[in-house]
């Protein structure tokens, strides 16, 4: 998510400027109230899919699946929907739900869906509280920006929504919260998008509440809850 250049402020406001962006080779309607969707966020979808048996990539021989037949998969800060609406229609048998704080990114996401002919269900929450079923998996690229990063290009990030973009506490305080959250529900699989700088941090705190990483993949990092 961490631009340095003023090249990338040009793609970011290129993409605003078009209303659009493409991820995982669909075009998404983007607004200023969603963040622009990262190329290195299509791993998530890959990760999903990796669990789920099914292969990602020509070449790339599939994983055994440790996921059920139809999954219930979550997608929280959902944004434009790129994870949730890609997953579902990669993955046809996969139940999706996402999820959002901004009433105003839900729009977007919505109409995403509609555009992409994606069955999704969606919530507004703050990260699980409004979320009530249980899943099988829940991914989430959640603000990850520290504020305090001297190498943030701020005028690059300064047309998306802060709401997307920054956490305190080094940028970790709603990851962590979601991993407490996803700890009291016992969800099997978490999977996380954040700097590699701060995967360190997040593995030792995971860690600590019985989820423990089963990989890492550029930006992403992939847990299963290992105590129940
Ligand atoms: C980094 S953006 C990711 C958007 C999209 N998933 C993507 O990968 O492009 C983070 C999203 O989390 C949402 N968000 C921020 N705080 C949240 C919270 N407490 N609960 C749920 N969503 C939140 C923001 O509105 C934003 O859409």
């Amino acid at each position: 998510m961490i631009e340095n250049n003023s090249r990338e402020a040009d793609i970011l406001h290129e993409a605003y400027r078009r209303g659009f962006c493409d991820f995982y080779g669909r075009d998404f309607i983007v607004t200023p109230d969603v963040l622009i969707p990262r190329p290195e966020t299509e791993m998530m979808v890959d990760a999903v899919l990796n669990l789920a048996g099914k292969s990602f990539l020509p070449g790339v021989r599939p994983a055994p699946r440790v996921l059920p037949k139809n999954p219930r998969i979550l997608d929280v800060g959902t944004g434009s929907g790129c994870i949730a609406i890609s997953l579902a229609l990669e993955f046809s048998e996969a139940i999706v739900v996402a999820s959002d704080i901004s009433k105003e990114a839900l729009e977007v996401a919505k109409k995403n869906a509609e555009k992409l002919g994606a069955k999704i269900e969606f919530i507004k929450s703050d990260l699980l509280d409004d979320v009530s079923a249980d899943f099988d998996v829940v991914v989430a690229n959640l603000p990850y920006v520290d504020p305090e990063w001297d190498w943030v290009d701020g005028k690059a990030l300064a047309q998306e929504p802060e709401l997307a973009l920054y956490s305190g506490d080094g940028g970790l305080k709603l990851i962590k919260k979601l991993i407490n959250q996803v700890v009291r529900r016992k969800i099997p699989y978490l999977i996380l998008e954040a700097d590699p700088c701060q995967h360190e941090r997040i593995v030792e705190y995971a860690g600590d509440k019985g989820y423990s990483l089963v990989k890492t993949r550029g930006f992403i990092l992939i847990f299963q809850n290992k105590k129940d």
